[in-house]
C-alpha cells in the first residue's frame, strides 16, 4: 500500500507575511506590542521594511518633516497622494496606512469616500486614517461601509490644533478625559479598525484600554496601548524643527547628514574629489583621434 503523497508546504521563513486586519487584531488578542512608523518616501518605506515594522502610516506630519509647512494644514490630497504612492513602492510587509489631510474629508460622507478611494486606488494604500471625534465618526462609519478600512486618531489632533488651544496634551481634566472616552467609543463603534491616542495621559489611555476591542496605537499616551508610533524624522533625529516631549530620538541622522555634504563641499572645493578612482578612462588612441576629430571641428 503506498503513503499517501505529502504535499510540501511552501515556507519562506526570509520573508514574514504581509500585515492584515486580522493579523493585526490577533496581535492585540496575544499582547504583542505593535509597532507603527511615518514614512513618507521610497527610501524610508524601505528602511520601515528592512526593520520589520508592522504598520507604517504616511502620516500628514509630512506636511512638515519632508514638504517644509509650518504645520499639517495647508498639505494637499495630491501632495498626500505623491508620498503615499512613493511610501508603497518601497514596501511589501507593513499595512500601509494614508492619512487624510485636512479639508479632504469634512464636508460630506461622499467627499470622505472619494479623497478615501484615491488613498486606495491611486497610492495604493491598504486602510486610511482620519482625525478626531464628533462628526468624523459619521464619515469613518461611511468610508469603512464603503469598504475600505478606517483608523481613528484622538486626542491631540494636529489638524485642529488651534481649536484645542494648542499643540498640547488631551484628557487631562475629568471632563476632558470623558470626552476623548466618548470619541474613542464612538469610532470603535463606527467600525474603525484601530485608533491612534496622541497626547493623552498614560492613566487615562489605561482606564480606556480595559473598554476597548481594537487594537490602539499610542503616540505620548503611555506604555499601556497595544502598540507605539513615532515620526520617522524625529525617531532617527532628522528633523530641525520642535520635537514634542514624547518623541524618543534613536538616532541623531541629520548631524551624521550635515557632516557628510559637508565633508564632500570641502572635497570639492579643496579639489580632493573626484579622485583616480572615481573617474572612467579611454583608450589613448582613442582619445588621440578623439583630440583630431576636435581639430578638425576647429573646436
Ligand atoms: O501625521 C502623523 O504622523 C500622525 C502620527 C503622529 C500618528 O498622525
Amino acid at each position: 500500500m503506498s503513503a499517501t503523497p505529502r504535499i510540501p508546504i511552501p515556507q519562506n521563513l526570509d520573508s514574514p507575511l504581509p500585515m492584515t486586519l486580522p493579523r493585526l487584531a490577533e496581535k492585540k488578542r496575544l499582547g504583542e506590542p505593535i509597532v507603527m512608523v511615518t514614512a513618507y518616501d521610497y527610501p524610508s518605506a524601505q528602511v520601515a521594511e528592512a526593520a520589520g515594522v508592522d504598520l507604517v502610516l504616511v502620516g500628514d506630519s509630512g506636511a512638515m518633516t519632508v514638504l517644509g509647512y509650518s504645520s499639517t494644514v495647508p498639505v494637499s490630497t495630491e501632495e498626500m497622494l505623491m508620498l503615499a504612492a512613493a511610501t508603497r513602492r518601497g514596501l511589501q510587509t507593513p499595512l500601509l496606512v494614508g492619512d487624510l489631510p485636512f479639508g479632504s474629508y469634512e464636508a460630506s460622507d461622499a467627499q470622505a469616500i472619494a479623497t478615501a478611494q484615491r488613498f486606495v486606488k491611486e497610492a495604493g494604500c491598504d486602510a486610511v486614517k482620519l482625525e478626531r471625534g464628533g462628526s468624523s465618526v459619521q464619515r469613518a462609519r461611511a468610508i469603512v461601509e464603503a469598504g475600505i478600512p478606517v483608523m481613528g486618531h484622538i486626542g491631540l489632533t494636529p489638524q485642529t490644533a488651534t481649536a484645542l488651544g494648542g499643540y498640547r496634551a488631551q484628557g487631562r481634566t475629568a471632563e476632558r478625559a470623558l470626552g476623548v472616552a466618548r470619541d474613542a467609543l464612538a469610532l470603535q463603534a463606527a467600525g474603525c479598525f484601530s485608533l491612534v491616542f496622541e497626547a493623552i495621559p498614560a492613566a487615562v489611555a489605561a482606564r480606556l484600554m480595559e473598554r476597548l476591542e481594537i487594537p490602539v496605537i499610542g503616540i505620548g499616551a503611555g506604555p499601556a496601548t497595544d502598540g507605539q508610533v513615532l515620526v520617522f524624522h524625529d525617531l532617527l533625529g532628522i528633523y530641525d524643527g520642535h520635537a514634542p516631549r514624547f518623541a524618543k530620538r534613536y538616532g541623531e541622522l541629520r548631524e551624521q547628514m550635515v557632516a557628510g555634504v559637508a565633508a564632500y563641499a570641502a572635497e570639492v572645493r579643496g579639489g580632493a574629489f573626484p579622485g583616480p578612482e572615481h573617474v572612467y578612462s579611454i583608450d589613448e588612441d582613442e582619445l588621440g583621434t578623439f583630440e583630431a576629430g576636435l581639430e578638425a571641428l576647429g573646436a
